[in-house]
């Protein structure tokens, strides 16, 4: 009865990257365990919640490393950047906090935590869309920039503008919805592009 309980379990390691919404959190000091396959990263995005009740989650790792959420939160690179600094766990990691269930049920903010494939990938980079930030990529090749956004304030929700754009001109630069996944899957599918594709297939011929 056992056996196969303890083999299902240890197959629902996740692979791909995730989002662990905050509000889903188990507080009163229960451990909740990042069920993520080694090595990934780590980044928050929390705008709209108090710090004061972020510094009272931890991530820690099982190789003795923590941090709290407030931290991993303003873990910018420089005030004028929303670039987020990866929180990189090597080993297991697991989500602690001494606020009741009920207080965490009201946070509104998530953890992305990467693959293993773009925890290795220095040109993938993720920012907290929370101020006014320069993006820049100095070198050649490609990148992966992701943007979270946990601002409830703008209408619609979440939205940000992008100005003064500029791209080499043997250059492509997509955009996508949602988190980085499997990029065979997800190229097709670019809200925006440029050069512009037209994909005959998808007949999207309005856009
Ligand atoms: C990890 O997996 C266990 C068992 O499936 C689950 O109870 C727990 O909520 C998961 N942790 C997270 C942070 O999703
Ligand atoms: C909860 O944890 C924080 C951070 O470690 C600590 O400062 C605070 O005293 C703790 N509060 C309670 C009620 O245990
Ligand atoms: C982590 O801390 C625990 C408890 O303090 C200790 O028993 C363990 O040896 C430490 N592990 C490492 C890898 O430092
Ligand atoms: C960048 O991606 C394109 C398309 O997948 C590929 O053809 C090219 O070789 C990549 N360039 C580098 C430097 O990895
Ligand atoms: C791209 O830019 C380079 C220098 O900036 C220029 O020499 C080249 O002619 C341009 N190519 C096209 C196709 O516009």
């Amino acid at each position: 009865m056992f056996a196969p309980l303890i083999f299902i379990l240890l197959f629902q390691l996740t692979h791909g990257q995730q989002l662990i919404y905050l509000n889903t959190l188990k507080g009163d000091n229960i451990e909740n365990g990042i069920n993520q396959t080694a090595p990934c990263s780590l980044f928050v995005s929390a705008q709209a919640d108090a710090d004061e009740l972020l510094a009272r989650i931890f991530v820690k790792t099982s190789d003795n490393l923590t941090m709290s959420l407030q931290d991993l939160k303003n873990a910018k690179e420089d005030e004028n950047s929303g670039f987020l600094t990866p929180f990189s766990v090597t080993s297991t990691a697991s989500l602690i906090s001494n606020l009741t269930d009920e207080q965490l049920e009201s946070l509104k903010g998530f953890i992305y935590v990467t693959s293993s494939e773009q925890a290795n990938d220095k040109n993938f980079r993720v920012y907290d869309v929370d101020r006014f930030s320069i993006i820049e990529t100095e070198h050649s090749g490609n990148y992966t920039l992701v943007f979270l956004s946990t601002n409830f304030e703008t209408n619609p929700a979440h939205s940000s503008t992008i100005s003064h754009w500029q791209q080499q001109n043997d250059s492509v630069v997509n955009i996508y919805r949602g988190i980085p996944g499997d990029r065979r899957r997800i190229y097709q599918w670019q809200l925006f592009s440029n050069p512009i594709v037209w994909d005959p297939q998808r007949g999207d011929s309005k856009m």
